[in-house]
């Protein structure tokens, strides 16, 4: 699909990769909405954008609370007079592991139960009804052909301490599988891209110890930047031969 006919919805919007991702389909003169919880960075996001040959609105939006997506798409179709894309990127990390043992005290801590329950809501149940709502006002409208990418991470190959976020993430690449099957019929292709670690608001509060012991793992030699992942998405987007697979962009860590 070209970019400059492409009405998507970009989940996540407000920070980070997402408002990348916004800014540039914006830029190639798409009709984006940035569907964001954080109004104040959603609002800032819209006022760089103005400029630009596309046409982007915000929208708040708690991906978790099931009523919000359906009436977000809804507004969404709304606005910008139709739509054919989402780019299914919010998500939160609520990391740790799932038994740890304190050698010192002997005690035995366990992973919070609402941590679980936060990370599964927004990462695979919110992501799952955006695919289910964008989908289905796409059907509903006769709108073809579309696409969705959903952002899932190379944690879906495993990692210590993120049982949570890697249920999440996995269960989105291979959905993604699922998805590309189902609604073959009616011309929408589903991708998934699955960044390593990339420089974000996600990411900043990483210790430097633990980053440059990352940094040295990594094959490339860098931590990832938004717009490598930017080249993924629109590639999904762009190429009609691509469907149902997960690329993973991660600077060789995860071979
Ligand atoms: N940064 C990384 O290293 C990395 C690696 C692998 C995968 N990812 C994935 O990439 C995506 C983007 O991550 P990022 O690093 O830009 O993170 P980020 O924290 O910088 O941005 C995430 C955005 O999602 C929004 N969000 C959170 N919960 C939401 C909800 N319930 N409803 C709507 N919006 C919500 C946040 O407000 C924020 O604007 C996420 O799905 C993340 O899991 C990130």
């Amino acid at each position: 699909m070209r970019l400059d006919e492409l009405k998507v919805v970009v989940t996540g919007g407000a920070q980070g990769m997402g408002r990348h991702f916004a800014k540039r389909l914006a830029e190639s003169g798409a009709s984006v909405v940035a569907a964001d919880v954080k109004d104040d960075a959603l609002a800032s996001l819209a006022d760089e954008c103005k400029a630009l040959p596309g046409k982007l609105f915000v929208r708040k939006l708690d991906v978790s609370v099931e009523q919000q997506c359906v009436d977000a798409v809804a507004w969404a179709h709304e606005a910008m007079g139709g739509l054919n894309g989402l780019i299914n990127n919010a998500g939160i990390l609520r990391d740790g592991l799932l038994v740890k043992l304190d050698r010192q005290t002997g005690q035995v801590k366990k992973l919070p139960r609402d941590h679980w329950d936060a990370v599964i809501a927004v990462n695979l149940t919110g992501a799952t009804m955006m695919v289910r709502e964008v989908v289905a006002k796409m059907v509903q409208a006769n709108l073809r052909p579309g696409v969705i990418v959903n952002i899932s991470s190379i944690a879906r190959h495993g990692n210590r301490g993120q049982s949570n976020y890697v249920a999440a993430k996995t269960a989105m690449a291979q959905n993604t599988v699922t998805w590309a099957r189902e609604f073959a019929p009616f011309g929408i292709r589903v991708g998934a891209v699955a960044p390593g670690m990339v420089e974000t608001p996600m990411t900043a509060g990483m210790n430097q110890k633990a980053r440059d012991a990352l940094v040295a793992a990594i094959p490339v030699g860098r931590i990832g930047l938004p717009e490598d992942l930017w080249l993924a998405v629109r590639f999904v987007i762009e190429c009609d031969y691509f469907n149902g697979r997960c690329i993973d962009v991660d600077g060789g860590l995860s071979m």
